[in-house]
């Protein structure tokens, strides 16, 4: 099963889970780190950053490097701001195309609280089309081997619409 790891980072947190979520998987997995056209910075993005996060912001991105529809599972990986998932995933996940019932895992690092992250992305995903099998939240300076290893377990599962095919 060929995975796309897309994630989002600004201070690297989210880019280590990412990296070692994708060395893990079997089948190859292929990183595509997603990024605005115009890029936060440490400063921004406690003002403007956050901001777009409370009003929901569709961002422009820079082009994608892969294309989603290529894939046959997704794994998603946002830091939080603002309680929330960050701009540059909202705008990614509005720009996918249908899933068309793809499994998708969710992961989410964060510093002390996530809020309603775990809510809010797993719908819109599913609107896409994704079934969502797994959402991991990986709280700073924690382990990250028991997300690689529910990330796994959760993609390991067959699919079920062809599962009687
Ligand atoms: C602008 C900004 C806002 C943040 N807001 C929150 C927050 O509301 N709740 C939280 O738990 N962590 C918050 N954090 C911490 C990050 O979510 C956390 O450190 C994350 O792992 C960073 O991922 P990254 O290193 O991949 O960018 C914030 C960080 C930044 C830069």
């Amino acid at each position: 099963m060929k995975t796309l790891v897309a994630y989002y980072s600004l201070t690297g947190q989210t880019r280590a889970l990412a990296e070692a979520i994708a060395s893990r998987l079997d089948g190859g997995a292929v990183l595509d780190e997603i990024k605005p056209l115009k890029p936060y910075g440490r400063v921004t993005a406690y003002v403007f950053g956050r901001a777009d996060v409370v009003n929901k912001k569709i961002i422009a991105l820079s082009p994608a490097k892969r294309d989603a529809s290529a894939f046959d599972a997704l794994v998603l990986l946002t830091p939080i701001w603002a309680s929330n998932f960050v701009p540059p995933i909202r705008a990614f996940v509005h720009s996918l195309p249908q899933g068309n019932g793809k499994p998708c895992v969710l992961c989410i690092t964060y510093g002390g609280n996530y809020g309603s992250a775990l809510d809010e992305l797993p719908k819109l995903l599913e609107a896409k089309g994704y079934a969502v099998r797994a959402k991991i939240a990986v709280k700073n300076g924690e382990k990250i081997d028991e997300a690689i290893a529910k990330t796994a377990a959760a993609l390991a599962a067959p699919v079920l619409e062809n599962a009687f095919a």
